[in-house]
């Protein structure tokens, strides 16, 4: 392993790592391969857990824990519990029905059982059972005295921030360190509230003050695809960066050849933020589908309620309807292992700021 180009070492220690680089979780693409490989190469691998039981929760800690010696984090969705709104049911209804009868799928469900638990009682008990080294959350703040049980059991929280006002609550909540996700990221934006007037602030602006408004340690995500976004990340404040889209095209990950081509085809304008898939935010591929649901904000389902209805359209692998999740920063990646993936931004950002430490003044 190279020696250590890092200039804060606060995240190193707190995770135990060699490498303060987050593979970051991405439900439905990572995988314990992934996460294991990452781990093994002095990064933090993490798996999505969203959904899961405690039973399959716990499972995924022992598999880990076979795998690899090193730290690794399981990611929840702390976004609380949705009903079923029978407005939002009608306007999807209404606003997808076209696309329904094109595509000979008669009309969209006119109903939606309810959405399934968010983080709750049943995985917290399996966490606390058998402490996975960190858990990280995404949505919001983690539920009741959900951090300080982890936390108490010897596990690290981290959990997501797209505004100072984000931050300084996680930070309240008691979490080791926020994750300020920047506008540019690719997958699910980790906002609290889903509003129509998201402001958007993008990475480069969002982490100096959040690095400045919080005390814990600082993790820049979105948008950082090699090694000058990785030591731009240090500049800014940031202890770590967490990096999703970097780590889609990883023989490891489990993305479909179609998010994979999309990804290598991907340049800085080939992506869009949508709530027309899951309800929530979430930067995707642009095809036919997101582009003319663009201007569908405030009145959809809420996350999760709206995959029923858009899962329908794209489940004959038709690319004008695929929900393909990637970020600002993907023409940045290269299809190799992860193990190349940790060592290429470790080189890219160790050359990067030793060369900005040989610019500097007398
Ligand atoms: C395919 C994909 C799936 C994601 N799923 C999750 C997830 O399950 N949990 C989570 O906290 N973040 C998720 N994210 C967001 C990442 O944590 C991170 O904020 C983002 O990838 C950073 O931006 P980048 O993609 O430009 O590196 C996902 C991102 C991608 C690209």
């Amino acid at each position: 392993m190279a020696a250590s180009p890092w200039p804060d070492g606060r995240l190193i220690e707190l995770l135990g790592v060699a490498h303060p680089i987050v593979q970051a979780p991405m439900k439905g693409t990572s995988t314990p391969e992934l996460a294991a490989a990452v781990s093994e190469a002095g990064g933090l691998g993490s798996l999505g857990c969203a959904g899961l039981d405690g039973a399959a929760v716990g499972a995924l800690v022992r598999e880990m824990r076979g795998r690899t010696r090193g730290p690794f984090n399981l990611n929840f969705f702390a976004h609380g519990a949705v009903a079923p709104d029978p407005a939002a049911i009608a306007c999807a209804r209404a606003r997808l029905a076209p696309f329904y009868l094109e595509k000979g799928l008669g009309a969209p469900p006119d109903r939606v059982d309810a959405a399934p638990a968010a983080f709750g009682e049943d995985q917290l008990a399996a966490l606390l059972a058998d402490p996975p080294p960190v858990v990280s959350f995404h949505f919001g703040v983690p539920p009741g005295d959900a951090v300080a049980r982890l936390r108490a059991a010897g596990a690290r929280v981290l959990s997501t921030a797209t505004t100072v006002a984000e931050a300084r609550a996680l930070e309240s909540a008691g979490v080791d360190a926020v994750i300020a996700q920047g506008w540019e990221a690719g997958g699910h934006r980790g906002a609290f509230p889903v509003t129509a007037d998201d402001a958007g602030v993008g990475t480069l602006a969002l982490v100096p003050q959040v690095a400045d408004a919080v005390s814990v340690p600082v993790i820049a995500a979105g948008g950082i695809g090699d090694g000058r976004g990785v030591a731009a990340a240090f500049a800014l404040g940031a202890a770590g960066v967490q990096l999703g889209t970097a780590f889609i095209r990883c023989p490891e990950s489990s993305a479909r050849p179609a998010h994979r081509a999309a990804v290598e085809a991907g340049r800085d304008d080939s992506t869009r933020l949508s709530r027309a898939v899951s309800g929530r935010p979430a930067r995707a591929h642009r095809n036919r589908y997101v582009d003319a649901m663009a201007a569908e904000t405030g009145a959809l389902p809420e996350y999760p309620l709206m995959y029923p209805f858009a899962a329908p359209l794209a489940a004959d692998g038709d690319p004008d309807f695929q929900f393909l999740l990637y970020g600002q920063a993907a023409a940045l990646t290269r299809a190799e292992p992860a193990a190349a993936v940790i060592a290429r931004l470790v080189a890219e950002a160790g050359a990067v700021l030793a060369r900005l430490r040989g610019k500097e003044q007398p």
